[in-house]
C-alpha cells in the first residue's frame, strides 16, 4: 500500500505518520508538506532513515507539483492533514486559510479521481458545526461555522462529499475535537499556557474563560483515524471526540498546578471575535460501526503532555526561533532530497 499523508509535518499529521508506521511498517509513506510556520521536520526525526518513508516538500494548492507528485509516487490512498489550522490567525487572514483548506482540497481530490486512488480520507474538525450549549452533534448535524477556518473547512467537506456522490470518489471524512500532546505548534491554548507559564509570562485567557473544548489525546485521534481509514464505510463522515469536555479556565489552571505555577499568571483578555461558546460531539457512530471509544482521561494525557513538553525544551525554543529549518535545510540538501 502506498500512502500519500499530507501536513506530515505538522502536529497531528507528524504523531499519525509515527502511529501509522508503527502498526503498518511495510506501506510506503509520502508525506507532502509546504513546511508552513506550523510544519517541522523535527517532528519526525529518525524516520527520515526508513526506506519505506518518504518525505517531498510541496504545496497541496500548487496544481502543477502536486500533479508531478502523484504521477512520480502513484499513491493508492490520500490522507489529508495539510491546512491552515489556527483560527486567531484565520480572522487576522483569511485567504491564505481558503487557498488551502479548500482550493488545496480541491486539487487532491481531482488528481484522486484523475489517478484512481482507492480511498481518500479527508481530516475535520468538530468546529464546523459551530456552538452547541446542550447536546452534541451527530454526522448528520447542520454546518454552522463561526469563523473563517472553520468555514473553510465546512466548505472542504461539502466537496468532498460532492466528489463522492458526483464522481463516486471513495472519499470519506474524519471530524475530530480539540487535540492536545507532543509536537503541538506553541500557538494553541495548552502548549501556549505551558510555554507561558515556563518563561513566568501572562496567560490570556479570552473571554470569560467559560467557553468549553472536548479535549482529545492526539495519539488516540490518531488510533481512530487509522481505525476509520481502515475499518470506515466510504461515502461515511466519524466524530470523533475525547469525552473530556472542560473549560478554557479550568485546563489553564490544571496546567499551572502541574507546574507548580502561580494563578496570577492568569490574565483575562478581550474576546475572540466570533467565538464558539461550547463544541461537543455524538461518537456513538464510531463506537457502533468501528468498535472505536477514547483511552485516555484529561488528567493522564495533560500529565504527559506537561512532562513532554517539560523534557523537550529544545524542541520547543527551536521551533520559535525557526532553528530547525536551517538544521533540515543543510541535512536534507546533503542527501540530494529534491524538493518538487
Ligand atoms: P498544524 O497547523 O499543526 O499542521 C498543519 C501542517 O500542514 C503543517 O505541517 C503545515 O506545514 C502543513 N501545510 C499547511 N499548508 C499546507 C499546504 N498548502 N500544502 C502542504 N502542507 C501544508 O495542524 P494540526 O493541528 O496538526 O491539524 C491537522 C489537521 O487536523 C488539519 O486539517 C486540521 O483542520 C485538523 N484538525 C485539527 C484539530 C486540532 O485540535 N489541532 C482538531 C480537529 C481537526
Ligand atoms: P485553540 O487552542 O486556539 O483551539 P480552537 O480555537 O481551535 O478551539 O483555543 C482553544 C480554546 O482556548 C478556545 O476557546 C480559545 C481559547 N484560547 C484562549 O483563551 N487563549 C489563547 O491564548 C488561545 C490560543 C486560545
Amino acid at each position: 500500500m502506498r500512502v500519500l499523508i499530507t501536513g506530515g509535518c505538522g502536529f497531528i499529521g507528524s504523531n499519525f505518520i509515527r502511529y501509522y508506521n508503527n502498526k503498518h511498517p511495510y506501506h510506503k509513506i509520502y508525506n507532502i508538506d509546504k513546511l508552513t510556520y506550523a510544519g517541522n521536520l523535527e517532528n519526525l526525526r529518525g524516520l527520515e532513515k526508513r526506506k519505506n518513508y518518504h518525505f517531498i516538500k510541496g504545496d497541496i494548492s500548487d496544481a502543477l507539483t502536486m500533479k508531478k507528485i502523484f504521477r512520480q509516487f502513484r499513491p493508492d490512498a490520500v490522507i489529508n492533514f495539510a491546512a491552515e489550522s489556527h483560527v486567531d490567525r484565520s480572522i487576522e487572514s483569511p485567504a491564505l486559510f481558503l487557498k488551502t483548506n479548500f482550493i488545496g482540497v480541491s486539487i487532491l481530490l481531482n488528481l484522486s479521481l484523475e489517478c484512481r486512488i482507492k480511498k481518500f480520507l479527508q481530516i475535520s474538525t468538530d468546529e464546523i458545526y459551530g456552538s452547541i450549549l446542550h447536546g452534541s452533534f451527530r454526522e448528520s448535524s447542520p454546518l454552522t461555522p463561526s469563523n473563517p477556518y472553520s468555514a473553510s473547512k465546512a466548505a472542504a467537506d461539502g466537496l468532498v462529499m460532492a466528489y463522492y456522490k458526483t464522481y463516486t470518489l471513495p472519499a470519506l471524512i474524519t471530524r475530530s475535537s480539540n487535540n492536545y500532546g507532543p509536537y503541538q505548534f506553541p500557538e494553541k491554548l495548552i502548549p501556549l499556557t505551558i510555554i507561558n507559564a515556563l518563561h513566568n509570562r501572562a496567560i490570556p485567557v479570552y473571554g470569560d474563560g467559560k467557553h468549553i473544548r472536548d479535549w482529545l489525546y492526539v495519539e488516540d485521534n490518531c488510533e481512530a483515524i487509522d481505525t476509520v481509514f481502515q475499518r470506515g464505510a466510504i461515502g461515511e463522515i466519524y466524530n470523533i471526540a475525547g469525552e473530556n469536555e472542560l473549560t478554557n479556565i479550568y485546563v489553564v489552571k490544571k496546567i499551572l498546578q502541574h507546574l507548580d505555577k502561580n494563578e496570577s499568571l492568569v490574565t483575562f483578555v478581550k474576546d475572540r471575535p466570533g467565538h464558539d461558546r461550547r463544541y461537543a460531539l455524538s461518537i456513538s457512530k464510531i463506537r457502533r460501526h468501528c468498535g472505536w471509544h477514547p483511552k485516555t482521561p484529561f488528567s493522564t494525557g495533560i500529565k504527559k503532555t506537561v512532562a513532554w513538553y517539560l523534557k523537550n525544551k529544545r524542541w520547543l525554543k527551536n521551533c520559535q526561533t525557526g532553528a530547525y529549518r536551517s538544521f533540515y535545510k543543510k541535512y536534507y540538501s546533503k542527501r540530494g532530497l529534491k524538493n518538487i
